[in-house]
């Protein structure tokens, strides 16, 4: 405001139009595409993409307390499983929309927030319902059911028509699945009882298609859907499941790939049967097995137990700022807390699958 009171000579408005090219030509360049085509991120799933719903929910899987969002904008725990950001921000970013992806049911949510996207995503969730149950979370059902209370209200705001573009052109996000192996079918018996590994993935998939139908069916048409990370890596598993030298835990890995292999070839196939979409698969299973494996290219040093209290096993209440153990410099570390990667290790995943993937939705 302050430059247009002043007496604007030509000099000054050549280093005004300098400095405007700087900062808009090179989110231009890199990404190439026209902000305007994309107007909101749409987000379902679990932790990796909650940014607080759960805040809301009467669950033990929540998080809006210190340590976390230690590295976060004025150090806030906001709910999201991190230090600070997490995926479903540092894609909204990416795409040029926002700094940070909102919680649906965060109740400072502003109307207007709404035209540019939220995030469904609860942390403890799966595309089994009996996940989401088991936690007091919600399902992703129920997330659906809240997507159309979202349409309901865009429409209010927007007017039908307006509505009805942005949930066209806008980018969905879905990343869920890794607590249906992790902690449904391996970590209880209430599903191993009538699955075994290779049945429950198939039943996976084929609840994940019919979600994939409806969400089409409410007008959702740029769809990428993440398969699964390496579970048996992360170091609760270790703890758990792998052994006296924490190894990462084969068999879960093995469990992970198939799932992905099947969901992958039933993406391939939606995207076929419903015309007009663009569904992609997104793998971050090789970028995160690949920091795992070369943590030293990163500049991480630790990538077997988390950064928080003894890194072993403390995930959510067991995570909090009464546990002395702690760990001082995040950077040197892979893993937040037991289940749930660093800001920093997100970031390097996130660039890499929004090159791969993501750029193919815009
Ligand atoms: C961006 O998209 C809008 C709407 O589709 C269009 O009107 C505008 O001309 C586009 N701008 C550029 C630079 O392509
Ligand atoms: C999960 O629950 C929803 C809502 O109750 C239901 O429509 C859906 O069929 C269920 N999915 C499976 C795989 O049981």
């Amino acid at each position: 405001m302050q430059l247009f009171t002043m007496p604007i000579h030509s000099s000054s408005m050549l280093s005004l139009l300098v400095l405007l090219l700087q900062i808009l030509l090179p989110t231009a360049l890199n990404h190439g595409y026209n902000r305007s085509e994309v107007p909101a991120l749409i987000v379902f799933g679990d932790s990796i993409v909650d940014p607080g719903n759960n805040n809301i929910l009467t669950t033990l899987v929540k998080c809006n307390f210190p340590p976390y969002g230690r590295d976060f904008l004025q150090h806030k725990p906001t709910g999201r499983f991190s230090n600070g950001k997490i995926p479903s921000d540092m894609i909204a970013s990416a795409l040029g929309i926002k700094e940070l992806l909102p919680a649906y049911l965060d109740p400072q949510l502003k109307p207007q927030e709404l035209l540019t996207g939220v995030s469904f995503a609860s942390s403890g969730a799966g595309y089994d319902n009996l996940t989401a149950q088991i936690m007091s979370v919600l399902s992703l059902w129920d997330q659906l059911e809240l997507f159309k209370e979202y349409i309901e209200k865009l429409k209010a705001i927007t007017g039908e028509e307006r509505a009805a573009r942005i949930v066209s052109h806008s980018i969905y996000i879905v990343i869920i699945g890794t607590d249906d192996l992790a902690n449904t079918y391996f970590g209880t018996t209430l599903r191993r009882a009538h699955y075994n590994v290779a049945s429950y993935a198939d039943f996976l998939v084929g609840s994940a298609s019919s979600f994939y139908q409806e969400l089409y069916k409410l007008g959702a048409r740029k769809i990428g859907i993440s398969g699964l990370p390496p579970i048996g890596c992360v170091p609760a598993q270790r703890t758990l499941a792998g052994g006296i030298y924490r190894d990462c835990e084969a068999s879960y890995n093995q469990a992970a790939i198939n799932f992905n292999l099947k969901l992958s070839k039933a993406v391939e196939v939606l995207n076929t049967e419903l015309s007009g979409s663009t569904m992609v698969y997104i793998d971050i299973y090789t970028s995160f097995l690949n920091l795992i494996q070369r943590p030293f290219d990163y500049g991480f040093m630790e990538t077997s137990t988390g950064c928080c209290g003894t890194g072993k096993l403390e995930v959510a209440i067991f995570c909090n700022d009464l546990n002395p153990y702690t760990c001082t410099d995040v950077s040197k570390y892979v893993f937040w807390d037991s289940y749930h990667p660093t800001e920093k290790a997100y970031k390097i995943i996130i660039d890499r699958i929004f090159n791969d993937y993501v750029h193919r939705l815009i």
